[in-house]
């Protein structure tokens, strides 16, 4: 029996490939949930969810822009439909817009952390809610960043975002602890996905200083982070929650 058999997941973010989303999407039904790949990008969470499927396992793509209240209604309530409960949220979909404070503008600050933490918000509040309707407890999973737990030059906006994340999760998490609704945070460290390329083109003069500060001496793969989402997600975590996990190749130790 797989280790999320029968388990009803929501992935946000999950059409790029490689991506953080789309392997998570891929563990989670490999291990027999079924799988909701949303994205703003609607054709590449389709595309990510017929891979699923052609694998054997179970999984619908939807157009979802994680900033939209209606769309996260949409997606909500079309899961309601075909299941009437939730069991698992990643909180996966994100953006990194890198620039020093003198070159960050009012509106990158917006939709920086618009995408990034008001998009954990909206989703977050309505997992909650599903979850308790149905009284079962459930795991949702918020992707941060270690740029959430230290300072990273030319990353102010990012950190503000993922920050957030982490220190809403965890006042969530204590509201949430005795419906066992676990809230738990991911702080990936260098995982290469194509966020990776984008912030390699943004922000060339500190990328080579930011490998070198991992101590394993290499960039991460997206499947480390779906492992430990996975584990997360499953009842193995059953006392794990408002708590943070580091897959960072020992980035943070230093
Ligand atoms: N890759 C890394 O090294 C790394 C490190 C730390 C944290 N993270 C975090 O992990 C998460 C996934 O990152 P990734 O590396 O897979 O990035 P990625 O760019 O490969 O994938 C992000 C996905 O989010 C989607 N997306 C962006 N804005 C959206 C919106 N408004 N609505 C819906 N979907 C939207 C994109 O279309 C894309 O499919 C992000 O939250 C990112 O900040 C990544």
């Amino acid at each position: 029996m797989g280790r999320l058999q029968g388990k009803i997941a929501l992935v946000t973010g999950g059409a790029s490939v490689p991506g953080l989303g789309s392997a998570t999407a891929h563990r989670f039904a490999q291990e027999g949930a079924v799988v909701y790949v949303t994205d703003r990008d609607a054709a590449g969470a389709e595309k990510v969810a017929a891979a699923i499927r052609d694998a054997g396992g179970q999984a619908v793509g939807l157009s979802h822009d994680v900033t939209s209240e209606a769309d996260w209604d949409q997606v909500m309530a079309t899961i309601d439909k075909d299941h009437g409960r939730i069991d698992i949220l990643v909180n996966n979909a994100g953006i990194a817009v890198l620039r020093p404070i003198a070159e960050l503008t009012t509106e990158d600050w917006k939709l920086q952390n618009d995408v990034n933490l008001n998009s954990v918000y909206y989703g977050t509040r309505r997992a909650v809610a599903a979850m308790r309707k149905v009284g079962k407890g459930g795991s949702i999973i918020n992707i941060s960043s270690v740029a959430g737990l230290f300072g990273v030059p030319a990353c102010g906006a990012y950190a503000a975002s993922k920050g957030g994340v982490r220190i809403f999760s965890k006042a969530i998490a204590l509201e949430t602890a005795r419906d066992l609704i676990r809230i738990n945070t991911v702080h990936p460290g260098m995982i290469l996905t194509n966020m990776q390329d984008v912030a390699q083109e943004d922000n060339a003069a500190n990328y080579d200083a930011t490998v070198a500060l991992v101590p394993m001496g290499f960039m991460g793969e997206p499947d480390d982070i779906a492992n430990m989402n996975l584990f997360l997600a499953s009842d193995e975590a059953k006392y794990i929650t408002g708590a943070e996990f580091v897959v960072d190749g020992g980035m943070t130790a230093q």
